[in-house]
């Protein structure tokens, strides 16, 4: 049975997650409009992602006895000052859910809740992984600067991204 503590942070996380999907949807649609397709499919994965990590959440909480409690998902930005600016904004985002992961998992160990604590280590991993390609986006973008022709090879190579669910042992 989860602490009444634990619910409720584990329920605040599946907020941020959904809402992480909601903004890299946003961020689609605006890769979209930009005539920027490959960065708008990188995106869509990403928003897929990030609704597998809420589900992985949700039926956590479920499995271990809790109450899942929705809340209302916050207004994503719905444009960006630049495509660095994205994905800049995507690390940012990134890091600050990997704070998020941190303090779940502190707050798993002062709870002496080992099971919860077993369980947010997938998400320690993903972390890493999140950070890692965001990261290697942004190596490519900074490198191209303002060349266009550069841009577009480096969007075709952006939409061969797809979403592969996780292993179910895993999941
Ligand atoms: Fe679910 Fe990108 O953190």
């Amino acid at each position: 049975m989860l602490s009444k503590i634990m619910e409720k942070a584990l329920n605040e996380q599946i907020n941020a997650e959904f809402y992480s999907s909601y903004m890299y949807l946003s961020m689609s649609a605006w890769f979209d409009s930009l005539g920027l397709p490959g960065a708008a499919q990188w995106m869509q994965v990403q928003t897929q992602e990030e609704w597998f990590h809420g589900m992985k959440l949700l039926r956590y909480v479920k499995e271990r006895g809790g109450r899942v409690s929705l809340k209302a998902i916050k207004q994503p930005p719905v444009e960006w000052q630049s495509t660095l600016h994205a994905f800049q904004e995507v690390l940012a985002h990134e890091q600050k859910v990997t704070g998020l992961i941190n303090d779940l998992l502190n707050l798993a160990v002062e709870e002496k809740d080992h099971a919860s604590n077993i369980f947010l280590q997938w998400f320690v991993s993903e972390q890493v992984e999140e950070e890692a390609n965001v990261g290697t986006v942004l190596d490519k973008l900074r490198l191209i600067g303002q060349d266009t022709t550069a841009l577009f090879t480096l969007d075709a190579t952006l939409g061969q991204r797809v979403f592969t669910p996780p292993p179910a042992k895993a999941a």
